[in-house]
């Protein structure tokens, strides 16, 4: 292993920077050279790829984003496309790649892995819907966003008795929904985990008006239905004005959380070492707080587990 790949794929995360940043530096500290391939399989695919140095990685590590540029590519998922990629890395020299993504990204480095190229994943997403892992890069980050929005929206609620519907990401997954809404106090959490059961939705919001409560929350994951169709049925039903904020793409950016920006260093530093050893095709991951790493095939195959321990507490705290 002389000459690593970086390269970042997929919707961005929070804490890419900090995992670009240990895996260079782990990588300079052990003699290795390092190439940023800019957005993901699409530059790889294109030859856009430069030499890394020192300083490429400096003051980056608080940083929201990718510095290398993220994008999602239809190409790499034809064997033409592939069979372009192979050329540069061969053309450039590359023996391994280090992918940062979610489970897309992470069949990408496994088809590369097949062609011969050693690659290892790490796994960075807001959804935190890779089941083999505790916790994904950028969850933390997204779900202290969608916190800090719903307080300030109780705020305003509070202040004219007004309900709010809040939609957050997540994809297929509810996590980020449910960690913010038990976070940030919601009254209903909807996932796509759990049938929505808008009767109990609007018995809520009506218990909470008979005992005086000047607001309510709902938390809404994408993909359940209609956000504002959700809030017009409260309103209509309850008599309570109810607003919808949609908070996109606000959830994937800026500076990573505590647990995304260690979990990012950490996870850099694992990835150089397991490619420095002739590993290829892990995934790396966290579960009871340790660093661990599983063949791609098989942590791609395993499914995200929806705690629904969470969403009991969640409902208990709502009554
Ligand atoms: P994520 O990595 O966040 O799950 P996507 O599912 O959009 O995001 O995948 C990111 C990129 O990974 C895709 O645009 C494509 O370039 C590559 N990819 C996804 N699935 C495959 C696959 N089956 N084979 C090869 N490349 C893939
Ligand atoms: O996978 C991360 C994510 O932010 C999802 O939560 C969301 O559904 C999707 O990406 C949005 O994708 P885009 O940035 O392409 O709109």
């Amino acid at each position: 292993m002389k000459t690593i790949g970086i390269l970042t794929s997929g919707g961005d995360a929070p804490g890419m920077n900090a995992a670009i940043r240990a895996i260079a530096r782990t990588a300079f500290a052990n003699g290795l050279r390092v190439k940023g391939i800019r957005n993901g399989f699409d530059g790889l695919i294109k030859g856009d790829i430069y030499e890394m140095n020192i300083s490429s990685v400096a003051d980056i590590v608080h940083k929201g984003g990718t510095i290398l540029g993220s994008a999602r590519s239809l190409e790499f998922k034809t064997k033409e496309g592939q069979d372009k990629a192979m050329e540069i890395i061969k053309n450039f020299d590359i023996d391994g790649i280090v992918v940062l993504g979610g489970d897309g990204s992470f069949q990408g480095a496994n088809v590369l892995h097949e062609r011969g190229i050693k690659t290892i994943g790490i796994p960075c997403t807001i959804d935190n819907d890779m089941g083999y892992t505790d916790w994904t890069i950028g969850f933390d980050t997204a779900v202290e966003t969608c916190k800090e929005a719903i307080s300030k929206l109780r705020d305003t609620s509070s202040s004219h008795g007004r309900g709010n519907v809040v939609e957050v990401m997540g994809r297929n997954c509810g996590d980020i929904a449910l960690y913010a809404g038990v976070a940030g106090g919601a009254e209903s959490i909807l996932v796509p985990e759990v049938p929505v059961d808008m009767e109990q939705v609007i018995s809520r919001v009506q218990r909470g008006k008979a005992r005086g409560k000047l607001h309510h929350i709902v938390v809404v994951a994408e993909g359940i239905g209609n956000p504002q169709n959700i809030a017009k049925e409260i309103q209509d039903k309850t008599g309570v004005e109810t607003k919808l904020t949609i908070l996109g793409h606000v959830q994937r950016g800026g500076s990573p959380a505590l647990r995304d920006a260690i979990m990012a260093s950490e996870m850099g530093v694992k990835a150089v070492e397991l490619l420095m050893e002739g590993k290829s095709s892990l995934a790396i991951g966290i579960k009871g707080g340790k660093i661990f790493s599983m063949y791609i095939p098989d942590a791609i195959k395993i499914k995200s587990e929806f705690n629904t321990e969470l969403y009991t507490i969640a409902s208990i705290l709502a009554n």
